[in-house]
């Protein structure tokens, strides 16, 4: 995941090399919005998921009887303020799950439709590659393996993440209404199952978080900016080449008289600017919704999404006291359990 040279010219062949710098274009329009719309996303959903955990947080870490980590011990909701606060979670989480699903499906589609799907999808070489990767990263080998627009860890990681995406929605479907969409969760065993595969998906993604923003971190500023901007700056000396197996990245072509660099910082004043609009909209938007507290601590603007739950919830209840459980519905966590 290293960003390509920017190199300095030290003899006239290299001066000339150097003047043909290019911008080549990394990322499109729609990967870029439907990546930094998910990232939001992702944190309001982790965030309000761990509200509504709290009432029946009971996976752990661990063999047999015998518990490593409890997911997640009280103290944990207690510093985080993540306690009592179970219908403003359901009001975030069921509100922001349809922007999560619309926004993966158009990521999912434009792949698709495109043909981008090609730098993800790994083939039969991606797992010697990724291999690679990591022994180069470990430096335990000295030779880089080839990078193409992704290099193998990046394959795996990206499509992993694709598909984790789709088990995230469709399990989130499947506990959304659990009587209606419960087949959703035949091919996971069962609502309970498929609830365990939502919690699980989302430890995946945090760790996943971590270990990409650390090589975002590691990679550099040129291969942050081109996930804003869209563009890299890439030079014939030293740049590597893409794959042989993928489509040539487009290059920009330069009027007469600009170069690359300057191309390449009028765009990213562009990009950064609306960067920065788009993300002081959502951080406003988000903090306007979160004070607008209406009866239970619920954003007003949210009730739409759980209204009518309290009766299918009641309804649930009246099942379960007949009959055995098939549904998601929560046995409520208690003070009493709290101090067990
Ligand atoms: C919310 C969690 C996130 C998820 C699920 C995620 C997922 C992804 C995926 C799937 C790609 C590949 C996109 C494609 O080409 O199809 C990608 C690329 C990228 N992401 Fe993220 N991302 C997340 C957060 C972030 C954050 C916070 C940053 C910035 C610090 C970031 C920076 C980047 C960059 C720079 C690339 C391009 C990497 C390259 O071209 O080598 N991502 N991300």
């Amino acid at each position: 995941m290293e960003p390509k040279d920017t190199h300095q010219a030290n003899t006239p062949q290299e001066a000339s090399a150097v003047a043909s710098n290019q911008l080549e274009e990394k990322h499109p329009l729609v990967i870029r919005w439907t990546h930094w719309i998910n990232f939001p996303l992702m944190v309001v959903l982790t965030w309000s998921g761990l509200l509504l955990y709290w009432e029946n947080s009971n996976f752990r870490v661990g063999l047999g009887s015998f518990t490593l980590v409890k997911l997640f011990p009280a103290a944990f909701y207690e510093a985080l303020h993540l306690n009592n606060r179970n219908p403003e979670g359901l009001a975030w989480h069921l509100s922001l799950m349809w922007l999560f699903t619309a926004n993966w499906l158009v990521y999912l589609a434009y792949l698709g439709v495109s043909g981008k799907w090609r730098y993800i999808a790994p083939n039969r070489s991606t797992f010697g590659r990724a291999l690679g990767v990591m022994l180069h990263d470990l430096h335990l080998r000295k030779a880089k393996p080839p990078q193409g627009k992704y290099n193998g860890a990046q394959k795996l990681a990206y499509s992993a993440v694709a598909l984790m995406g789709v088990l995230m929605i469709v399990t989130g479907f499947a506990l959304w209404k659990p009587e209606k969409l419960g087949w959703l969760a035949v091919p996971f065993g069962g609502v309970d199952n498929a609830k365990a595969v939502h919690f699980w998906l989302t430890i995946l993604f945090f760790l996943y978080f971590v270990v990409h923003v650390a090589q975002v971190v590691r990679a550099g500023w040129s291969n942050f900016r081109s996930m804003i901007v869209g563009y890299e700056l890439v030079s014939n000396l030293g740049g590597a080449q893409p794959e042989p197996s993928e489509p040539l990245l487009r290059r920009l072509s330069l009027a007469a008289g600009v170069t690359a660099e300057a191309q390449i910082r009028e765009r990213s004043i562009r990009g950064f600017v609306i960067a920065s609009v788009a993300a002081a909209i959502v951080v406003g938007t988000l903090m306007w919704v979160g004070s607008q507290s209406g009866d239970e601590e619920v954003p007003r603007p949210l009730k739409w999404a759980t209204e009518g739950r309290d009766e299918e919830h009641e309804r649930d209840r009246e099942r379960e006291e007949q009959g055995p459980i098939h549904s998601a519905s929560r046995p409520l966590r208690t003070e009493e359990s709290e101090s067990k």
